[in-house]
């Protein structure tokens, strides 16, 4: 596997595997790696012959009170993992080469409403700092494939909206959330949990399970099912953001014949904000 810090770098090597016809896949993420991450990997190693994985803690993505300087930054041991995971290129751009300008004067690429509500809602502006990194990321790397977890089922709604209004070449495909054993879903931020969080974590999920259940019985109420959930968050000793019951296709309020909803939900134990998510899809 090779490591290239510069755009100089990225772009000359993918000169080269593009001029031998290479298919090139990315897979962006903010470093600090799990099996989750690896997942993409794999997907992309399908779909493509040449996969670039990037690591780039993007400042704009991130509010004024949030984990920024803390994220996590492992970039040796993520290395390892991905030369191991069979990874072609790893693109690890310094903050200098992303973004030369201050941020507040840099270009930024807006999807809007996808962006205002749930997450948005709670973190402005993040979607916007989502979207134009990634936006930066394909302009370098010009993948044909870029892959994206389901678990920020937001994120990737707004990627894809995103491709589509910009007429951007690449295609966007998915990957569904991979979990713990327990059903925790695995994330960067659960390394913010204590033993007993980590034990009371597993009910966000379970909560999620356990609306979707009622849908899949034929419960339509979904006011009421999302103001169950937010209760049995809070009786678990979580503080929701929200738990919301939307529309798959663009996050709007389903009606009672909507056919495909997506269970969504943002939620504070302790430091960690812990999101997650489940589809239900063809309900009649
Ligand atoms: P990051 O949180 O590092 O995630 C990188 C990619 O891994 C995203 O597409 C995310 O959805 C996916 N992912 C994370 N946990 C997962 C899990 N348990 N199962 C499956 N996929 C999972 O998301 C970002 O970084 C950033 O916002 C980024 C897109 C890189 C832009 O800065």
């Amino acid at each position: 596997m090779r490591t290239a810090t510069t755009i100089a770098a990225v772009r000359e090597t993918l000169r080269e595997e593009r001029a031998r016809g290479a298919r090139i896949g990315l897979v962006p993420t903010m470093g600090n790696l799990h099996q989750g991450h690896l997942a993409l990997v794999d997907s992309a190693r399908e779909a493509t012959d040449h996969v670039v994985v990037s690591i780039f803690v993007n400042p704009l993505q991130f509010g004024p009170n949030e984990d920024f300087d803390r994220y996590p930054r492992t970039l040796a041991r993520d290395q390892e993992k991905l030369a191991a995971a069979g990874v072609d290129l790893l693109f690890a751009p310094t903050l200098a080469d992303v973004f030369p300008k201050p941020l507040e004067k840099t270009t930024r690429v807006e999807v809007p409403e996808l962006s205002d509500v749930l997450c948005g809602a709670f973190r402005p502006g993040h979607f916007v700092g989502v979207a134009t990194v990634v936006n930066i990321l394909f302009n370098l790397v010009q993948p044909d494939v870029a892959v994206f977890g389901q678990k920020d089922y937001q994120q990737l709604l707004v990627i894809r909206r995103m491709v589509e209004d910009l007429h951007l070449p690449v295609e966007v495909h998915s990957m569904a959330t991979v979990r713990e054993a327990s059903g925790l879903a695995m994330s960067s931020r659960n390394a913010d949990l204590g033993e007993e969080e980590r034990q009371r974590a597993l009910v966000l999920y379970q909560t999620l399970c356990w609306r979707r259940d009622r849908i899949l019985d034929g419960a339509r109420d979904y006011r009421a099912l999302e103001q169950q959930a937010a209760q049995r968050l809070e009786q678990a000793g979580f503080r929701p953001d929200y738990f919301a019951v939307r529309r798959a296709a663009d996050l709007g309020l389903p009606d009672t014949h909507e056919v495909s909803v997506v269970l969504l939900a943002a939620a504070w134990l302790g430091q960690a904000r812990l999101i997650d998510n489940v589809l239900v899809d063809g309900m009649d």
